[in-house]
């Protein structure tokens, strides 16, 4: 069994993006972060979004409004933002309090703008494989660390566990892709799915996208199979300063021995969202210079 090392990859990606910012005409890009309220977990990504901004030499504009803010009140945030040129990206933290529409937010989004993908134009150019649109940060960071990790997907059965926007439904549509790094065999499972085990015992990859922690055991993974562990749930732990730890929605210490690879959480799959988000952050930038760059 082989770790693959999330923060390793990402780091490498931030360094070549780094080098290739320094070398942008103008201003730097410009990321917008939308954080609404104070949850720990969007305060904390939200940090790391930041910080690897400016690492990379893109500037941040951080905008925190408050839980109570209407849905009038946010889409006249995003259009200021979507109004203002020296803005590349805007990202809007998910989740959002239960009184805001998320999909309306996320349209809202000017769709040259969002560097998270889930404007419903991006979502469309991801179907039509049009690599002009985004692609959502999550997504793009899984099929990167199997790249760049060696593995790869094309002709075999990838399993996906987990049906979301954020996650399940555009992993399973760039697998799909006609790519050489992709062209995988997919079959997307979710809470609904009968005989789950069975299906996901035939992945070659499996990548578990389900929100519950240590779901995935080990009767239900192909001895020699690559696991992707997209989930990072809270659990108590009395023994930390956070009061928490994070794990995974697979039970690493009986799967881990099973795979030919695997991802921890933390340190696969999350450093790596944050990596795209900057891929992105900076294509957006490219795409909307007076003379695009290549
Ligand atoms: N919450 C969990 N993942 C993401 C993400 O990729 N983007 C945004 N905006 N919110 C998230």
């Amino acid at each position: 069994m082989e770790l693959i090392d999330g923060n390793k990859i990402a780091a490498d990606i931030i360094a070549e993006l780094k080098a290739q910012v320094a070398l942008l005409p103008g201003r730097p890009p410009c990321l917008a972060l939308v954080r609404v309220g104070e949850d720990p977990a969007s305060v904390s990504y939200v940090k790391k979004k930041e910080k690897a901004s400016a690492d990379i030499g893109i500037t941040s504009r951080l905008l925190f409004p408050p839980v109570t803010i209407s849905q009038d009140e946010l889409f006249a945030l995003i259009d200021g933002l979507n109004a203002d040129s020296e803005v590349d990206g805007i990202l809007v933290q998910s989740p959002l309090p239960k009184h805001l529409n998320e999909v309306a937010v996320f349209r809202r989004i000017a769709a040259h703008k969002d560097v998270d993908g889930f404007h419903t134009l991006n979502l469309g150019k991801l179907a039509q494989e049009d690599e002009t649109g985004f692609v959502a940060c999550t997504p793009a960071g899984i099929m990167q660390l199997l790249q760049r990790s060696g593995v790869s997907i094309s002709g075999r059965h990838v399993v996906v566990l987990g049906r979301s926007l954020i996650v399940g439904k555009p992993t399973a549509l760039l697998a799909l892709q006609r790519k050489a790094w992709a062209n995988a065999t997919v079959t997307v499972c979710h809470s609904q799915t009968a005989n789950l085990p069975a299906l996901t015992r035939q992945a070659d990859v499996l990548i578990a996208a389900i929100g519950k922690a240590g779901f995935v055991t080990a009767d239900m993974v192909k001895p020699g199979a690559v696991v992707i562990d997209v989930g990072v749930n809270r659990v108590a732990d009395s023994t930390k300063k956070t009061g928490y730890r994070l794990t995974g929605d697979v039970h690493f210490p009986t799967v881990a021995p099973l795979c030919s690879k695997i991802t921890p959480v933390p340190g696969g799959v999350g450093p790596m969202t944050v990596a795209m988000l900057m891929q992105n952050t900076v294509k957006a930038r490219r795409q909307n210079l007076p003379f695009p760059q290549p």
